[in-house]
């Protein structure tokens, strides 16, 4: 961490990519926790909450949540983006994510998933240039690849199969 922490104070855009695991990986939470040093202890209130702010020599002006999940609907990323939104808000700062549901999907090849693959490339080279991402981007990146209903009964069946074979 230690070797992070100037790269912290150089940096414009903090990006946290992680997947959804019930919320988050200990790890990407150890991260969070560890980004104390770099907030100012000086209490503000603000939208009606208790809030911090960087300390002068931290650059950073926008948290980037970047995230996939397993399941299929938008849902599955509520209370990670509510971390990361809340923490963007106690230091002041622009947040905006980057989600991709049943991200398991993005392993086939088909005309959705290279629309996605090419999105999230020029999703990132638009965050690189101007420091935003167009709603329209984020939209198509998220889309569905089939539906709630497909993609259940195909989860389900693929799950049953495995469970027959283990047991012959
Ligand atoms: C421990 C664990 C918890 C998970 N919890 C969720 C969850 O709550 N909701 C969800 O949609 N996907 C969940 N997933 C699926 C992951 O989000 C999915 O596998 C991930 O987007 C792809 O990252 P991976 O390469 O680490 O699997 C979970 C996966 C693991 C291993």
């Amino acid at each position: 961490m230690q070797m992070l922490y100037p790269k912290l104070r150089q940096a414009d855009i903090l990006v946290l990519a992680t997947p959804v695991y019930i919320p988050l990986p200990g790890e990407m939470q150890n991260l969070i926790n560890r980004l104390c040093p770099i907030f100012e202890p000086i209490l503000r209130w603000r939208d009606n909450r208790t809030r911090a702010k960087l300390h002068d020599d931290v650059n950073i002006r926008k948290i980037v949540l970047v995230s996939t999940s397993g399941w299929w609907e938008m849902g599955n990323f509520g209370t990670l983006v509510h971390i990361v939104e809340e923490l963007a808000k106690d230091l002041d700062v622009e947040f905006a994510a980057v989600l991709r549901p049943h991200a398991y999907l993005m392993e086939e090849d088909s005309k959705k998933t290279r629309e996605v693959n090419n999105a999230l490339k020029r999703a990132g080279e638009e965050l690189v240039k101007k420091g935003r991402i167009p709603k329209k981007l984020l939209n198509v990146i998220s889309q569905p690849l089939v539906s709630e209903e497909e993609y259940r009964l195909s989860w389900n069946a693929a799950y049953e199969k495995l469970k027959r074979k283990e047991k012959n």
